[in-house]
């Protein structure tokens, strides 16, 4: 099966080889692209898509996403706009709802999530546990994550749960029976590092075992104040160091020597009214940018990827160009992959039609939705 996207009239590939190309065309065969070339060419395919002078990107890669979780913060967010401050405190009453969740309503709220990221043009999500915290819910978790996606994070180091006799003792569950039982579900191990949660002994512990166990590592870092997180992953050659909004030079040296992305989720600043990460400091120093929603329930209720483009471009200074290939090849560059984020020969056929002729747009027209088709290997999705 094959399918010829016509008269596209802005195709962002995210190739850096030709990022962008005016009057293109494009036909996904099998679920991946085939071939790129000119508007009105005609090299066969099945079907055809009139693009009709629209804009054309890859589907948006979400590499940061807290989906499995019962429950809502409401009223934490309401207390928070009025001026309370956020300290991942509200993890707790979020882990308490999904321990008391049956698997049923886990599954459902997860595919309505995963559902309304479809809906905003998100093909690619990394989805992570972190709100069982025992050796069962943990576990759960990431296997209801499997179910839609293959980009899963082990986060049982997520905060030390109320019910842990000790944080030692907790870390040896981490690090032992809950790892053993989870690691067969992930991809990825994770950890919050921050004062509060984990500090740079047990983060580069977890870590190390979740290394030894065929986890790759990649870390919350940096987020309420300045830490250990990014020096850890730069140290253990993370994918991705996220949040990163608080940094000295010496932190953004080490992403950069190390080639560690950092993912920066301007959702949560915007939901927990802190300040925004310097994205322009990371960006002129050669580090790459990856934008995500860091959707959870507490510190970023969203899953609009268009809403952190418009986010990234107004308060983080990135350039629109910044921020669509952030969100794209970036956040593929943070989960280690080739195939997504990029429209190239051979990539996979993860598409958005953007009711608008411009990705400029997602951010010159914030919260308007401009997505007006999605393609998810080669078929129509949304
Ligand atoms: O990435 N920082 C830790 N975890 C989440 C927040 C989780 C919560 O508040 O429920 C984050 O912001
Ligand atoms: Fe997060």
């Amino acid at each position: 099966m094959s399918t010829l996207f016509d008269r596209i009239g802005l195709l962002y590939t995210g190739d850096p080889d030709r990022e962008e190309i005016l009057d293109a065309a494009l036909v996904v065969e099998d679920g991946r692209v085939a071939w790129i070339g000119r508007s009105g060419d005609d090299p066969g395919a099945d079907e055809r898509v009139d693009v009709d002078g629209r804009c054309v990107i890859p589907g948006f890669v979400d590499s940061h996403a807290h989906l499995v979780f019962a429950g809502d913060r409401t009223a934490e967010f309401t207390a928070r706009m009025s001026g309370e401050r956020y300290t991942a405190g509200g993890i707790r009453t979020t882990v308490a709802a999904t321990r008391a969740a049956g698997d049923a309503l886990l599954v459902a709220r997860t595919a309505a999530l995963v559902a309304e990221m479809l809906a905003q043009g998100t093909t690619t999500v990394e989805i992570k546990s972190g709100y069982g915290l025992t050796v069962a819910d943990e576990r759960r978790s990431l296997e209801i994550a499997r179910g839609f996606t293959e980009e899963t994070t082990y986060l049982g180091a997520h905060v030390v749960p109320p019910d842990a006799s000790s944080a030692d003792d907790y870390v040896r569950t981490v690090t032992g029976e809950m790892l053993a039982a989870c690691a067969p579900h992930a991809k990825w191990v994770d950890v919050f590092c921050e004062r509060g949660a984990f500090d740079a002994d047990q983060s580069r512990e977890i870590l190390t075992a979740g290394i030894k166990a065929g986890l790759l590592p990649r870390v919350h870092a940096n987020q309420l104040g300045h830490g250990p997180g990014v020096s850890i992953a730069a140290e253990l050659g993370a994918a991705s160091a996220d949040h990163c909004t608080h940094l000295t030079g010496a932190d953004i040296a080490a992403l950069s020597s190390a080639g560690v992305v950092a993912t920066l989720l301007p959702g949560a600043e915007f939901s927990t009214r802190s300040p925004y990460p310097e994205a322009r400091r990371l960006l002129d120093a050669g580090v790459t940018v990856a934008l995500a929603t860091d959707c959870n329930p507490g510190s970023s209720f969203t899953s609009s990827m268009p809403f952190c483009v418009a986010l990234a471009v107004r308060e983080m200074g990135m350039t629109p160009l910044e921020a669509i290939r952030a969100a794209t090849r970036g956040g593929a560059q943070a989960l280690r992959r080739t195939d997504v984020g990029v429209l190239r020969r051979g990539a996979r056929g993860d598409l958005v039609i953007l009711e608008a002729p411009s990705y400029v747009h997602l951010a010159y027209r914030p919260g308007v939705p401009l997505v007006t088709q999605v393609w998810k290997e080669g078929r129509r999705v949304a």
